[in-house]
């Protein structure tokens, strides 16, 4: 065998893969102990933390206790939270909050009789006291932007976008497979090459592009989930994939949502004539967890026909929806929407995947120098249903715990071996593009019908056979003709429906967002789905 080419290797201590908020957070906190690469699959801003409008849950008023958010946690999570990792999260909440306004982080104020100013909280669901910190209804693109603008003052760190990582490298060190970096697509040129890293961190989101309908951008496949999976490690809980009760329903608008937060501030969910329904599904009303609403509005739905329903905000001073909601009313208003005036059209739309690749309280993975951050990983924070604005939460608390757990260990694990290239002497260019669209549509409509918020055992099984048919078409592909950018994602989204689905028939109960017709009762004792993979040694 010809000795690999080693001018190609790119040589880092850390690899962060993904720039949302917990790629941005691992890169900051790393870079001056660290030689760190950050890879986004577009821009730097292409992730689901640009979008987050809410804001980020923590623990920030006298009158509010960790002891009650660790309780409304574990509440909204149905019985699954593990304990440790909602105990540590919410208590690591308030320094996270620091740390953002420290880099500069211009969450909403509002000024107090007495002429002080303080930090607005808002409420969502699940929420028991006002604990929602925010930037109005763009609490991501504020925070996405300032800590990309931090980023670009450490020239050191080598930041580069619109690269999408294949697959990891893994090598046997010592007889213990270890993570040694990944391969790496440049959309531009179109070529592989790797980039080899003493420790590798995932941070790649999440995975609701699984679905027809989304809140999400288009980034969100699961590449992280399908990466972790191929290499070695376990993954949990997939079924639990949360559906936002409220995106806006408007043939101009793509995958946009209508921050819970809205009904946090007094929007109220109403049928076409007006008359409000929430009440009859929960003493919590318009502001029960996620799964609840989510699962009342499909019904209604279902049980009238409906296309839609409507969010009312236009009962509250037109001054106050501009302040609260400026984006939202903006948006709404280019669509010919006043939302002062008229109520919005509403669905429910895949969201957030609260399973991943499980992980502990430092993101360690099953491999070693492998971490998982954010919503790729599965750490336990959200059992069987997350609760609002604990997501980017979790992104910054854990992104803490990973860069510090890295910096302990840098001078003791030794480089990576250099690696051959990318072979691609055994594939041509695909002359049926075709195949890759329509098995695309083809995955996310029948996620759509059948795994999505009421399952059945029938369609588990309708969903499992046609994704295992079109994994094998997918593979056969993949191994003939030369990797794409659509391809390496359908590949990844094709895997993450397989555990979805392969998750959900574990689930012989309902529990949180998993809600079957087959088994409608909670079961008296809370276990994870955990699939385990096949290793195959380096
Ligand atoms: P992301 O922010 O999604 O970042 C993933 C990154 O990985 C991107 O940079 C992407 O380009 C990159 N990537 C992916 N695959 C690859 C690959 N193969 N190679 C290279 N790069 C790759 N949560 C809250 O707590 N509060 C909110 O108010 C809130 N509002 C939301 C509103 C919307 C519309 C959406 C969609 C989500 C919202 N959420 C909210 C959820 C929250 O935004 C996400 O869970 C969180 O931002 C995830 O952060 P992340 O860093 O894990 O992933
Ligand atoms: C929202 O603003 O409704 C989204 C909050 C979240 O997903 O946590």
């Amino acid at each position: 065998m010809a000795s690999p080419d080693t001018s190609r290797n790119d040589l880092f201590d850390v690899l962060v893969i993904g720039s949302g908020a917990a790629g941005l957070t691992t890169a900051l906190r790393l870079c001056d102990k660290a030689r760190v690469c950050v890879l986004s699959k577009g821009e730097l801003t292409a992730a689901s933390t640009y979008y987050a409008q809410g804001g980020v849950a923590a623990v920030l008023d006298e009158t509010d206790s960790l002891t009650a958010h660790v309780d409304d946690t574990l509440v909204a999570g149905a019985g699954l939270c593990k304990r440790e990792a909602v105990d540590f999260t919410v208590k690591n909440g308030p320094a996270a909050i620091r740390w953002l306004i420290d880099q500069g982080v211009a969450f909403t104020t509002e000024e107090q009789p007495d002429g002080t100013w303080v930090y607005h909280l808002t409420r969502e669901g699940g929420h028991s006291a006002r604990r929602i910190i925010h930037a109005a209804d763009a609490t991501g693109l504020v925070i996405s932007s300032t800590l990309i603008d931090r980023l670009r003052e450490h020239p050191e760190v080598d930041v580069r976008e619109h690269q999408i990582a294949v697959d990891l490298i893994v090598q046997n060190i010592d007889g213990k497979r270890r993570v040694a970096g990944a391969y790496v697509l440049d959309k531009h040129s179109g070529r592989i090459t790797p980039i080899l890293a003493r420790f590798v961190v995932l941070a790649t989101g999440g995975a609701s592009k699984a679905y027809l309908y989304t809140t999400n951008p288009d980034i969100a496949t699961g590449d992280g989930i399908a990466m972790a999976w191929r290499a070695g490690c376990r993954v949990a809980n997939m079924e639990f994939n949360q559906f936002h009760p409220t995106c806006l329903y408007h043939p101009g608008a793509k995958n946009f949502l209508i921050t819970e937060a809205m009904r946090g501030e007094g929007g109220l969910l109403k049928l076409p004539g007006g008359e409000r329904f929430m009440p009859r599904f929960d003493a919590r009303a318009e502001l029960a967890p996620r799964d609840i609403v989510a699962r009342a509005i499909d019904h209604e739905m279902k049980r009238l026909g409906l296309d839609c329903v409507y969010l009312d905000i236009s009962h509250k001073p037109k001054d106050f929806i501009i302040n609260h909601f400026p984006t939202i009313y903006a948006k709404c208003l280019s669509l010919g929407l006043d939302i002062s005036r008229d109520p919005i059209p509403v669905v429910p739309a895949a969201h957030y995947t609260c399973g991943g690749v499980v992980t502990d309280l430092k993101g360690h993975t099953d491999l070693d120098g492998l971490y998982a951050i954010g919503e790729t990983s599965c750490t336990g924070l959200h059992g069987a249903n997350r609760m609002a604005s604990n997501s980017l939460l979790e992104c910054f608390v854990f992104g803490r715990a990973a860069s510090e757990d890295i910096i302990a260990q840098l001078g003791s694990v030794p480089a990576p071996q250099p690696v051959q290239p990318w072979d691609e002497s055994q594939v041509t260019d695909s002359d049926e593009d075709v195949v890759i669209s329509h098995n695309w549509d083809e995955i996310r409509r029948f996620m759509w019908d059948y795994v999505g918020i009421v399952r059945t055992d029938k369609r588990l099984q309708r969903a499992l056979n046609r994704v295992q048919m079109l994994r094998q078409e997918i593979q056969d592909y993949y191994s003939n003709y030369k990797v794409t950018p659509d391809l390496i994602e359908l590949r990844n989204l094709a895997i993450v429906a397989e555990l979805i689905i392969r998750c959900a028939q574990l689930r012989k109960e309902s529990r949180g967002l998993h809600y079957t017709l087959d088994y409608p009762q909670t079961a008296a004792e809370a276990v994870d789905s955990v699939l385990v993979p096949e290793i195959k040694r380096p």
